[in-house]
């Protein structure tokens, strides 16, 4: 089904229901659509790391933090990329028409998406997944953000959303070096404190990531932490926030294939719930990217 636009651009839309889902949540559930979007840069933000904002169809401006798109990245002279790849959501505008995606230049695919110019077409599946829930009372509420790497893109609309609730934002930002550290002027824009550390400045490490978090803490009740892009520090913070009694959530990335839950490409071990040694097995497009922060296993 095409929905007319005003303009050029059009979104073939796919509700989404499947027997894992209820007839309730299929009924709530929001459509998805193989989103037609122009390019209106695609710039360099440091040796690794492009910075792609596009004009987007109304249902892609529904994207919420931690949801993603599925990019069908365009072949070049060198490469040809076969399957579509997974990128979160950097940054929405609804009233601008604008999605935004921070992205490292790596392989096949990311390498296509790096040669996309304004004026380009992209076709951005999605918004799809389901993104991070952040507690109902915002009263007092704390929520540390921690991030590393790509995860830097993804944790950064969840700074804005937690703040329009009301809560007090920290993100603690890790990274190779400090011309690697992305996402911290634009937090520091939306209102969270912004802290540092670096490989380079020899701050980076888990020990010393968890001092910080520790005296954050002390100085402010963290109530909801969340983290992507690293595993070693899923793993301190899964430890940290049991021992603190802190909800939170992980944003996870995955290989995938289809990425809306049907090849299963996706599937991780899970505990059933927070406290148990029983495993269940989930796909992470379809029942993450966000997954309980006790709940993730690490790797
Ligand atoms: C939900 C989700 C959100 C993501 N958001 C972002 C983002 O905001 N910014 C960003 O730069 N990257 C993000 N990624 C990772 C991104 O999808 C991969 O970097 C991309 O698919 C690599 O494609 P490629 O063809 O350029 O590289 P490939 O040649 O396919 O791979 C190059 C390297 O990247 C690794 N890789 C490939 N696919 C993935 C993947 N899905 N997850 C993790 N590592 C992968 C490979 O193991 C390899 O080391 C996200 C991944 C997921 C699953
Ligand atoms: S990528 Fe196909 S089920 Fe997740």
């Amino acid at each position: 089904m095409t929905i007319p636009t005003t303009d050029s651009r059009a979104a073939t839309v796919f509700p989404l229901c499947d027997g894992a889902h209820a007839a309730a949540t299929c009924a709530a559930a929001p459509s998805i659509a193989e989103n037609a979007c122009l390019v209106r840069s695609n710039d360099w933000v440091n040796a690794e790391y492009k910075h792609l904002v596009l004009t987007a169809p109304d249902l892609a401006l529904t994207a919420r933090a931690g949801q993603f798109f599925h990019l069908a990245c365009p072949a070049s002279n060198d490469d040809t990329p076969y399957l579509r790849r997974p990128m979160s959501i950097y940054c929405v505008n609804a009233g601008d028409q604008r999605i935004e995606f921070l992205y490292k230049v790596q392989g096949a695919g990311t390498r296509g998406l790096a040669q996309l110019g304004p004026g380009d077409t992209l076709d951005a599946l999605g918004p799809l997944g389901k993104g991070f829930t952040l507690p109902a009372n915002a009263n007092d509420a704390h929520v540390l953000l921690l991030a590393r790497g790509v995860g830097l893109a993804t944790m950064a609309p969840l700074a804005s959303e937690a703040i329009a609730t009301g809560a007090h934002v920290t993100a603690v930002l890790s990274a190779r070096t400090p011309a690697l550290m992305m996402s911290a002027d634009t937090l520091h824009e939306t209102g969270a404190t912004v802290v540092m550390v670096t490989d380079d400045e020899q701050t980076s490490d888990v020990v010393q990531v968890e001092r910080l978090i520790r005296g954050i803490h002390a100085g402010r009740p963290i109530t909801f932490a969340t983290t992507c892009g690293s595993n070693r520090l899923l793993a301190m913070l899964q430890r940290l926030a049991a021992q603190l009694g802190i909800p939170g959530e992980v944003a996870l990335e995955q290989r995938m294939g289809c990425g809306i839950g049907a090849c299963y490409a996706c599937v991780r071990p899970f505990r059933k719930h927070a406290q148990s040694d029983e495993l269940s097995y989930r796909r992470v497009c379809w029942d993450g990217p966000v997954f309980d922060l006790q709940e993730t296993t690490s790797w």
